[in-house]
């Protein structure tokens, strides 16, 4: 006789109107309370969705590595795909893998150590720009350092100054809000719709084609051989296609994915670390002793990386607390088994890091900020290696980890050197977890001179 399926215990179908508004007002809440109130395995019915919520580090481990062939990218991707189009976060199968295969050279260690010097001299100048706000009006850094990440990749990337394009910022936030909207509504929302939103989408991802028209033509006219950028990558990749305006969309596609996955999410892992350290005063003077013994009156190089010990532990626990891409969502093509609960093919998969990264059974005091937790000298005997997954897991691992990275550590290294930032007196900041964790409210700063 064959065993029935096991299917994981969850809310019963009459809770589905509380869980649709709490899907839609608190997604951070309801993924720590089906943990709290469930386990380890948790099926949410919301109508014709059924989603299979896994919190442990061997069901992420299945999932996004060992029987990743089994999954494509599910609620979120798909429906921001109308903004994202067919971009490396969002591709499958042998597009994705062509993709992958132009884009993931530039990121190597090799050649991140090149974009080392670029990072640096743009963190120079928001150093000095907030250093002329000093004992002044307080400042949202928040916005200067999302325009530092845009400026950086724009840069690194592309080799361009994305600054000279006026809109870029503008159009970004509305293809953002678009992804985000089709996100929340699953995509039941039709795009011929006459909705304020979608006009501003449509708009904007015009301003983007034009933008990405007119850094493709800028690099066809000056060709620059010995720049292996992406750009230059893209325009190779593409030129085989038969059809110019696949080979067009397939460019914008790829440049507005790289490009906003690669700065909401630094600039989130900034953001947050700027205000964890704002709390944590004994944190932030320990970030400060570091960045003077390792720098003394000099600038960050590439070689000074593995010297910023202590700078890397803090951004490791404030990516545990809050993990700028706070949940990764697959569909299931066939149906499998995830910690002995079966997954019928078709099936939503949810694996939250957000959740993960505060499991009672591998952190202890889960929500107290300690960035000694990831002291190296310090045993973790105990805690798997999926128990921390930040830049995800497996074929889908996330391809700017080490610029993104090096990026966060030289930023905050050399604020700390130099200022201190003090969130505005009364001023509350509450995660908003959309495409990346961002933090709501902004965070309006008051400036100090160390
Ligand atoms: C601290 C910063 C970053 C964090 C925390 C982060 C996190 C992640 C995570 C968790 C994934 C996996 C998503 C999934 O499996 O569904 C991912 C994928 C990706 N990331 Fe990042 N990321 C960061 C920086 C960057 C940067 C700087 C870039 C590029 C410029 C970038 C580009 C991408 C791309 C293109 C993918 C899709 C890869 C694929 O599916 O092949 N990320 N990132």
């Amino acid at each position: 006789m064959t065993e029935p399926h096991r299917v994981p215990p969850g809310p019963p179908r009459r809770a589905t109107l509380r869980l649709l508004r709490e899907l839609k007002n608190d997604r951070l809440a309801l993924m720590s309370q089906a943990r709290a109130e469930y386990g380890d395995a948790v099926r949410v019915v919301i109508g014709p969705k059924k989603l299979y919520i896994f919190n442990h580090p061997d069901h992420a481990k299945h999932v996004l590595a060992d029987n990743a062939a089994n999954y494509h990218k599910g609620i979120g991707y798909i429906e921001s795909k109308r903004a994202l189009g067919d971009g490396l976060l969002t591709s499958e199968g042998e597009l994705w893998r062509k993709q992958r295969r132009t884009i993931q050279p530039v990121f190597q260690h090799k050649r991140i150590a090149a974009q080392a010097d670029v990072i640096v001299e743009e963190a120079a100048k928001l150093v000095a720009r907030l250093r002329t706000a000093q004992d002044g009006a307080p400042v949202d850094v928040l916005e200067e350092v999302t325009g530092l990440t845009l400026g950086v990749l724009g840069r690194t990337l592309l080799d361009t100054d994305l600054g000279a394009f006026e809109s870029i910022g503008h159009s970004f936030e509305h293809v953002q809000d678009q992804a985000m909207f089709d996100m929340e509504t699953m995509g039941l929302v039709p795009a011929w719709l006459p909705h304020a939103k979608q006009r501003r989408f449509r708009t904007a991802r015009a301003d983007l084609s034009r933008i990405v028209e007119r850094l493709v033509a800028g690099r066809l006219a000056d060709p620059r051989p010995a720049a292996d950028d992406v750009l230059t990558r893209l325009i190779a990749s593409t030129a085989e296609e038969t059809d110019p305006r696949v080979g067009e969309r397939r460019m914008r596609d790829e440049l507005i994915t790289l490009l906003l996955a690669g700065h909401e999410t630094t600039a989130s892992t900034i953001g947050w670390t700027l205000y964890l350290v704002d709390r944590h005063p004994e944190v932030a003077d320990a970030l400060h002793a570091e960045a003077v013994e390792v720098l003394g009156d000099r600038e960050p190089s590439y070689a000074d990386l593995p010297r910023f010990r202590y700078t890397a532990m803090v951004l490791n626990e404030v990516m545990r607390l809050f993990p700028p891409v706070w949940i990764l969502t697959r569909k299931a093509v066939g149906a499998d088994e995830v910690g002995g609960y079966h997954v019928p093919a078709g099936s939503d998969v949810l694996i939250c890091p957000f959740t993960l990264h505060r499991h009672p059974d591998f952190w202890t005091d889960p929500d107290r900020f300690d960035p000694n937790r990831f002291d190296p000298d310090r045993p973790t005997a105990g805690r798997p290696r999926y128990a921390f997954i930040p830049f995800g897991a497996g074929p889908r691992f996330c391809v700017g980890n080490h610029l993104g990275l090096m990026e966060a550590t030289f930023v905050i290294a050399m604020l700390a050197k130099e200022l201190r930032l003090s969130l505005v007196p009364g001023h509350t900041v509450t995660p908003e977890p959309m495409l990346s964790l961002r933090l709501g409210g902004g965070l309006p700063v008051n400036v100090t001179a160390r």
